[in-house]
């Protein structure tokens, strides 16, 4: 995450992760805004993909990039899948469990709706990468992360990492409150 980044992306931990967000009501220009927003932090990341509880926010929506020959900057609003083929196991990765990678099986295919930043009905088709991509940002949304996909051995080996992840989120944020409780102090 570098200084340019609007917000810092939520770390496994974090409840708003496990939370189940609502629905998008209103498209208005706070919702352009946070879209915004949220590219700018997935760019930073740098990730291809980011659901809006990982910035705190308890909606149902993401954004995503998966290059220009895929149609570059998309939104997927209230997305539902609404029909899922085949199994493919690939490995996976999360922003909000960086730095390490799953091996995940999951649908190859899947046909998702919802709505675009303008409020039109949208539907893919999805096959390989793109539709792994969606189906892990719209696990976001009903609070599952990748680590609720693995088999136990995976679950196993993953714990450990987690919990150092855990610990190493703990001491930043202590970092970052020391100097102002030192300043706290003076001021009592
Ligand atoms: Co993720």
């Amino acid at each position: 995450m570098g200084a340019m980044s609007p917000y810092a992306v939520r770390i496994v931990g974090d409840p708003v992760l496990r939370q189940k967000a609502a629905p998008v009501v209103d498209i208005d220009a706070k919702m352009h805004k946070l879209v915004e927003d949220m590219f700018t932090t997935m760019y930073a990341a740098p990730g291809i993909g980011l659901a809006a509880p990982q910035v705190g926010v308890q909606k149902r929506f993401f954004v995503f990039d998966m290059g220009d020959d895929e149609g570059g900057q998309q939104v997927l609003i209230n997305p539902e899948i609404t029909g899922s083929d085949g199994e493919w196991t690939y490995e996976e990765g999360c922003l909000s469990v960086p730095g390490r990678y799953f091996e995940i099986t999951r649908p190859k295919q899947i046909e998702i709706t919802g709505r675009d930043l303008d409020g039109n009905e949208v539907s893919f088709e999805a096959d390989e990468l793109l539709a792994r991509l969606m189906q892990h940002e719209l696990d976001h949304l009903d609070g599952v992360l990748l680590l609720d996909h693995l088999d136990a051995d995976q679950a196993k080996d993953a714990k450990k990492f987690v919990r150092e992840l855990q610990m190493q989120q703990y001491d930043d944020a202590q970092a970052e409150l020391a100097p102002r409780k030192r300043l706290g102090l003076r001021l009592r």
